[in-house]
């Protein structure tokens, strides 16, 4: 495959009925998660740092997302928060959360959730073509699903962003890293965020974030350090609402930087975030 058509989409790709499994998917394993949650989450490892937590439950549930995507789509390749990776043949990926927001499952705190996305081409949010997606918040059963051309929708409600007059009415989501390097920086450029807009919001899961701008619950979202998983289904659900997704100085959504919203103000953030070199070394405060 050359770079071209790198995120080329598949001759008789069906969206819809990609997007009608990552709904059903996400929804089975959400009960897992909801109903198999113990009175007391333990820590089973770490990740990235002693503060990236891995539950038992956030295996659980994406070896039932593996083992249903084996049955159902044996061609597909995987790309999992807690697994390796799985090769495939039909030039599709699955990319799976299977715990989108862990430190909210760990202390019960409600905003988490299981994401499912389906993309063509390398599994990068930078080079691939997203093609349909799910977010299913776990305690309270919302869904959000969308598909490529075919719109996103949360509950049978089709979704379309917010009109913010301007950044500084903006309600603007975002997220913290697990590397304390990365939150010092994080915090420098938060600083200069913060004065500038209606207010800030960290609910701790970036999927669901995203949804919320598709829906106008948020107006704005940016973060640095997200995950292919974590920006899959949401990316999608907010494009497909009408939100510009991507990242700085014309570059695609990445872990350097992702942000979502509205046009024409997404480009006031945009803009702030440059000034403020949030995509910049880490490490370094800015002189
Ligand atoms: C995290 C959440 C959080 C975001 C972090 C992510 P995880 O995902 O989405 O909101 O700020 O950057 O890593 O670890 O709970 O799957």
């Amino acid at each position: 495959m050359s770079d071209d058509d790198a995120g080329a989409v598949p001759p008789g790709t069906d969206v819809e009925e990609l997007r009608a499994l990552a709904r059903s998917l996400a929804r089975e394993a959400g009960a897992l998660v909801r109903e198999g949650r113990p009175a007391r989450v333990e820590v089973a490892a770490t990740k990235s740092s002693a503060v990236d937590p891995v539950t038992a439950m956030d295996r659980a549930s994406e070896e039932l997302l593996r083992t249903r995507l084996a049955a159902e789509r044996p061609d597909d390749a995987i790309l999992g928060e807690e697994g390796d990776d799985v090769p495939g043949t039909s030039g599709l990926t699955w990319v799976l959360d299977p715990i989108d927001g862990t430190v909210n499952y760990l202390y019960g705190v409600s905003s988490y959730a299981v994401s499912v996305a389906v993309v063509a081409g390398p599994p990068d949010p930078e080079r691939w073509t997203a093609l349909a997606g799910c977010v299913h918040s776990v305690v309270d059963g919302r869904t959000w699903t969308a598909a490529r051309g075919g719109g996103a929708e949360r509950d049978g409600r089709a979704l379309r962003v917010s009109a913010p007059p301007s950044l500084a009415q903006s309600l603007v989501g975002t997220g913290f890293g697990y590397a304390a390097e990365r939150r010092a920086r994080q915090a420098e450029v938060l600083a200069e965020v913060l004065p500038r807009v209606r207010d800030i919001r960290r609910l701790g899961a970036a999927a669901i974030d995203l949804c919320l701008v598709a829906e106008g619950a948020l107006d704005l979202y940016y973060e640095r350090g997200i995950n292919a998983w974590d920006v899959a289904a949401g990316g999608l659900v907010a494009a497909e609402a009408g939100a510009w997704v991507g990242g700085l100085r014309g570059r695609g959504p990445s872990s350097t930087m992702t942000v979502a919203g509205a046009v024409p103000v997404v480009a006031e953030l945009v803009a702030l975030l440059e000034d403020a070199g949030a995509d910049g070394r880490e490490g370094v405060t800015r002189s």
